[in-house]
């Protein structure tokens, strides 16, 4: 019976994944999977039954990816599971920024009591006249799940698409509709774009990315918009140049006491994936993961070791490591089960940077006496007897 818990409301659709076999518990500490959403678990003790921890949702910066890296902690997210979501927001702040229809509604609401609203209406939607999307430039900075749909139906609306992203996967890239144009540089992005929208992760080397010298590449009164993370944006930066002009409005997901009182500012509290069906999706797909991870120990869509697909085990015994990258390893590994009289039918081992996984599939049940002596090898961060 494996426990799992949840530190946010999870959509039930998601929850259903888990069938039999499965049990949720409210004790953290007796999980062996987490589900999360936004809460923050920087501060949170892992417990050492804890192998994984999937997020409902891309952004991963509430978890401590190194911590539970360091602890053997296997961390999942869902990538393009709430993509369309936000390319919906992402379109309606561009016409929230092209006119003022918050002002019109607001107007509305106003003169609710006017029973000539019909005719000053007509006297009064000068004031809330705007600009059109079709023939403005786009820059779009990340072409991953989101940035890709962003492209993609932007240029379906009739504007000049441009995008960057120096990872671009080839799944994405070739998801791109041709008319959009692939730059090499940030710079020859911001030079010549009227909208400029963000969506990468928030990364140390992503942290603050846009700021004075970024704008000071960028056209006169471009629009900025945020549906990735606040930190992406230098706040500081940005108040001096929405003051100056030189961004004429800045459409952003995540208010804070600094940006809400910034001029030109659209404010959503990160509504962007907030609809029913990316948060069904999100779960679902969050579900789907840890379940193949703990059941089969196969490893997709993970943010802190690499992915890793060993299929089913049709052999007597499977056995998980999670180590160190480091030279030896294997060899240490593979000397501890052959000592024990174990063949080893087939091995899958991948890395990514610092961190390895290994998936042992062996002729005779895994045990948990045989897990000890892997854990005893320096370098090893987690063992689990799959089968
Ligand atoms: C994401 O990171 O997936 C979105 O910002 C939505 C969310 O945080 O739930």
């Amino acid at each position: 019976m494996f426990q799992y818990t949840c530190l946010n409301p999870v959509a039930q659709i998601g929850l259903d994944v888990f069938g039999e076999g499965y049990a949720k518990t409210d004790d953290v500490n007796e999980a062996e999977a987490i589900l999360v959403r936004s809460a923050s678990m920087h501060d949170m003790e892992l417990s050492d039954k804890l192998v994984a921890v999937a997020r409902a949702g891309a952004g991963v910066n509430n978890i401590p990816l190194e911590k539970c890296a360091e602890k053997g902690v296997v961390v999942f997210n869902t990538p393009g599971a709430n993509a369309n979501g936000v390319k919906e927001m992402v379109i309606c702040g561009m016409l929230l920024a092209a006119r003022d229809i918050d002002g019109g509604i607001n107007w509305v609401k106003e003169n609710a009591s006017d029973e000539n609203i019909s005719k000053s209406m007509e006297k009064a939607k000068k004031n809330f006249a705007g600009t059109e999307l079709k023939g403005k430039k786009l820059g779009v900075i990340g072409l991953g799940a989101i940035g890709v749909l962003v492209a993609n139906v932007a240029n379906r609306l009739g504007m000049d698409v441009y995008g960057v992203d120096p990872y671009l996967s080839v799944k994405n890239a070739l998801n791109i509709n041709r008319d959009v144009t692939v730059l090499k540089s940030y710079d020859e992005l911001y030079e010549q774009c009227d909208y400029i929208t963000i969506h990468v992760p928030f990364l140390e080397d992503t942290k603050g990315m846009l700021n004075k010298e970024a704008f000071s590449k960028m056209k006169d009164g471009v629009i900025i918009l945020n549906y990735a993370r606040d930190l992406l944006v230098n706040d500081e930066d940005m108040k001096e140049a929405l003051e100056s002009g030189k961004v004429a409005k800045y459409v952003t997901d995540f208010p804070n006491p600094a940006v809400v009182k910034m001029p030109n500012v659209i404010a959503t509290p990160h509504l962007g994936a907030s609809t029913e069906e990316s948060e069904d999706n999100c779960a679902v797909m969050a579900a789907n993961e840890l379940r193949e991870y703990l059941e089969n120990g196969n490893i997709s869509n993970s943010v802190n070791y690499p992915n890793c697909d060993a299929g089913e085990c049709f052999t007597a015994g499977r056995i998980t490591v999670a180590h160190r990258n480091i030279p030896k390893m294997l060899h240490q590994l593979t000397n501890v089960i052959s000592a024990e009289g174990i063949n080893i039918d087939n091995m899958t081992n991948k890395s990514r940077k610092e961190y390895a996984y290994c998936v042992f599939d062996i002729d005779s049940e895994s045990s948990e006496e045989l897990a000890d002596k892997l854990r005893e090898i320096d370098g090893v961060l987690k063992v689990r007897v799959v089968k």
